[in-house]
């Protein structure tokens, strides 16, 4: 409870006087109204001014101003810096994370060394800042392995790493401890999606749960889509989206080595290939240039890099694979750094245009 000055308005008036106060910006917000059988409380806020009150009993003649005792209302902090001040040593503050990503109703955070042991406080920061979370997990290890997966430790709140994440006009369910999902690509995506040309045929070489293929699918309706992806796991959830997204007459999902099914069944078939698999690019854009139509077609070709890599040289080396197998490239309209993987690690975008 707080003693503060407020103003005792019978009820039948407490809409006006409330009305009034607002336009004078006298309320104080961080305390609750109080109230009994005839009156409303409503508390002052503490710049308010003499000439202030002058103005609140001339305007509302029937109110008394009186010092009362008010409910604090609990402010939410701003942010994680916020939410731990004082509650971890000062000097470790510099370190906190400005940014979290937010899967849907989970948050995941990487922690340095020094902070792990404040996990949980900063766990619990990270659910008082966003409140719409269940979850807060900590990167435990990188993306390793075939599936591109990673561990985490829950650092607070409950419940699985199974979620729903809604990005444009999609909606992905996933479990981010058994698929590769990553939030931090949405503008990518869009950025592909957007390209998408009416009647294209589309091969989404790793697919995952289907944000690629299933937002082409989406924006230009009279595309095809084959999406691959040899994660059981992430296959599971990539047949589930296409259904719940409305695509299932445009993406086909298989389950499958992507460099086995396109050597198979799709040589020569796509306007269109999507490569993100960037720890492994250059072995597999061999198979993407074969899938690529006879007729010319774009590789959307991704890579890790140092950040003081040249993309000039980056772009080259592309240049040398296609061309070693005999393959003619009419341009190469886009390449960006795309996104930050770790301190001086980034992902970097070449597309590359096929004749
Ligand atoms: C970096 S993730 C990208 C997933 C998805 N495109 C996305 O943006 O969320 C790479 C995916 O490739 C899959 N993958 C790895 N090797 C593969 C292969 N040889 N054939 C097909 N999929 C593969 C992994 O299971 C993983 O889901």
């Amino acid at each position: 409870m707080k003693k503060a000055l407020g103003i005792a308005t019978p009820l039948r008036q407490a809409e006006q006087t409330l009305l009034i106060l607002r336009r004078l910006r006298l309320v104080d917000r961080g305390l609750e109204f109080g109230r009994n059988e005839n009156e409303v409380f409503i508390p002052l806020s503490t710049g308010a001014s003499d000439e202030d009150i002058e103005k609140i009993k001339e305007r509302c003649p029937d109110v008394r101003i009186q010092e009362a005792n008010f409910v604090e209302l609990k402010t939410r902090p701003r942010n994680l810096l916020e939410s731990v001040r004082g509650k971890i040593p000062e000097p470790l503050l510099s370190s906190i994370p400005r940014s979290c990503d937010i899967i849907g109703d989970i948050g995941i955070i990487e922690l340095p060394e020094d902070l792990i042991q404040f996990s949980s406080i900063i766990g619990r920061g990270v659910l008082e800042v966003n409140p719409s979370l269940r979850l807060v997990l900590r990167k435990s290890s990188e993306v390793t392995g075939t599936f591109r997966t990673r561990k985490y430790e829950t650092i607070a709140g409950s419940g699985n790493t199974e979620t729903f994440y809604r990005e444009y006009s999609c909606v992905f369910h996933l479990d981010i401890a058994k698929v590769y999902f990553n939030p931090r690509l949405s503008h990518e995506r869009m950025r592909v999606a957007g390209q998408a040309k009416p009647h294209e045929t589309v091969v989404d070489m790793f697919a995952g749960v289907g944000p690629y293929s299933i937002l082409i699918a989406k924006t230009q309706p009279t595309s095809r889509v084959t999406a691959i992806d040899i994660n059981p796991e992430a296959f599971r959830y990539l047949k589930e989206n296409i259904l719940t997204n409305g695509v299932a007459d445009r993406v086909v999902p298989i389950l499958d080595d992507a460099r086995q099914v396109t050597s198979l069944m799709l040589q020569g078939t796509a306007s269109r290939v999507i490569m993100n698999l960037p720890s492994e690019a250059t072995s597999f854009l061999e198979a993407a240039i074969q899938t690529i139509k006879r007729d010319g077609g774009i590789i959307h070709y991704y890579t890790f890099a140092s950040r003081s890599d040249d993309l000039t040289t980056i772009e080259e080396s592309v240049r040398a694979i296609i061309e070693s197998v005999g393959r003619d490239i009419h341009s190469v309209p886009f390449r960006k750094i795309i996104r930050e993987v770790a301190p001086n690690r980034v992902q970097v975008a070449v597309d590359v245009h096929l004749k």
